[in-house]
């Protein structure tokens, strides 16, 4: 049995629809929970299959969760367990931000190395050797990975190799209850570290400079629990911005700062969309015919993100001029150029290129997704396409989007979703 999205393209998107929390911001403020000593409220958090994997990983834990429509409510255990299940590592890669807050309540943790979408090798490294320089003991037996710090995380003065988002996450996470201070240098600078590190401020931390590159935390006892909204779904925008730009119309996004995805919308008009960026709202049409961009390079934030590189290529799929992209982040972003193949585009992927060619009228094909926002970008794709497309393994999309076929159903797009 597969999940199966199934797409008849052609109609353009009208109408306007509400933006949800951040999948990367809720993710990590639910590993944040596990260090908070009293309830924590998350509001507008998405039905997401990711969120039911941190949900699961928290109960594991002896953590209680639980979900009353889009609120999440943690209410912590005295005594939480100190171990993860290969099961539940397995199924994302957002569970490897558990192993910090654990390890920092309880002195140790044990895991699994955890799984993800397949976009290329996706080491860990950079969050051992942080937690490292912190004092935790780090050994493997069995593919099974063991933490150790029974006297507590020490603060520490660390430079990122890169600045990765995961990585500056755990080691927030693992210096807000530390000793002393910690100051991270090369740190990633993404819209969803600075609402975690405003998230553990509500909660108690002492946290300065999330949102540039040097984050400096002074480590406290303890921290309590509040009620939270994460910021909107930057990529979510995107991938409605895309799809109004692939399959024509005019579409607002509500609830949402033109800001949080301002190169995705850059992008999007330099190809001929008009867009209107007003506060808290965003509306993008498109009725004239795309033009090709050129090169569109990927890179951490501020540039271009690259969760939104196929999200773009598939509405550039439909602009008369050649367009590439380059994502330098991730080897393997471009799963979906085969997909786009089987639907007509003329489409060339050199490494972690995708170059774009005109011309290509595109039509319905049977196709798919081989990650989240590649199987998302095959279905803007097929918005745009004459004719019926079927998207199997749509599984991979649920990981970030709670109802993909809902939200465009109510821009006047058609799709269904079914099993088979
Ligand atoms: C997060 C996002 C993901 C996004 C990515 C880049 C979440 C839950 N996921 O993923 O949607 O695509 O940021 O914006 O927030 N790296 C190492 N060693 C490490 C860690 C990372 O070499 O220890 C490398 C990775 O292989 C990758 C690059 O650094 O090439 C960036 O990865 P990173 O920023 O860590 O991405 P994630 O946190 O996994």
């Amino acid at each position: 049995m597969t999940e199966i999205l199934e797409i008849w393209g052609g109609h353009p998107l009208c109408g306007t629809v509400k933006i949800p929390s951040a999948k990367n911001s809720v993710l990590p403020l639910l590993a944040a929970s596990v260090l908070c000593q009293e309830k924590v409220c998350l509001e507008k958090v998405p039905d997401l299959s990711d969120v039911q994997v941190s949900l699961a990983l928290l109960r594991e834990l002896g953590v209680s969760a639980r979900q009353s429509g889009d609120r999440v409510l943690i209410t912590p255990g005295r005594q939480l367990k100190s171990s993860l299940s290969t099961e539940m590592m397995h199924k994302m890669r957002a569970s490897v931000l558990f192993l910090a807050p654990v390890l920092s309540r309880m002195g140790s943790v044990d895991a699994s190395l955890p799984g993800g979408c397949k976009l290329g090798a996706r080491p860990i490294d950079i969050h051992l050797d942080g937690l490292e320089k912190m004092g935790a003991s780090i050994h493997w037996h069995e593919e099974r990975l063991y933490l150790r710090a029974p006297h507590g995380l020490q603060g520490a003065e660390y430079t990122l190799r890169c600045p990765s988002v995961g990585a500056t996450e755990t080691l927030l996470l693992a210096a807000v209850c530390a000793r002393g201070t910690t100051i991270l240098h090369g740190a990633a600078r993404e819209p969803e570290i600075t609402d975690l590190a405003k998230f553990l401020g509500v909660c108690g931390g002492r946290i300065t400079g999330a949102g540039t590159e040097t984050i400096r935390v002074e480590g406290v006892p303890s921290l309590f629990g509040a009620t939270y909204t994460p910021i909107a779904d930057r990529i979510v925008a995107a991938t409605v911005a895309c799809a109004c730009a692939a399959a024509g119309g005019c579409v607002t996004m509500q609830d949402v700062r033109a800001e949080l995805f301002a190169p995705v919308l850059d992008v999007l008009e330099k190809a001929g969309c008009n867009i209107r960026r007003e506060e808290e709202r965003v509306t993008i049409e498109r009725r004239d015919l795309l033009h090709g961009v050129g090169l569109v390079e990927t890179g951490t934030y501020p540039e271009f993100p690259t969760d939104a590189a196929p999200l773009l290529a598939a509405a550039l799929l439909q602009a008369n001029g050649e367009s590439c992209i380059q994502d330098t982040i991730f080897p393997k972003r471009f799963a979906c150029a085969e997909g786009f193949g089987a639907m007509g585009a003329r489409v060339r992927l050199q490494d972690a290129a995708l170059y774009i060619n005109s011309g290509a009228i595109t039509h319905g094909a049977m196709t798919c997704a081989q990650d989240l926002r590649g199987g998302a970008a095959l279905a803007i794709a097929a918005l745009a396409a004459t004719g019926k497309t079927e998207i199997r393994d749509a599984f991979y999309i649920k990981r970030g989007y709670a109802d993909l076929k809902s939200l465009f159903r109510q821009l006047g797009g058609k799709m269904r979703m079914f099993k088979k």
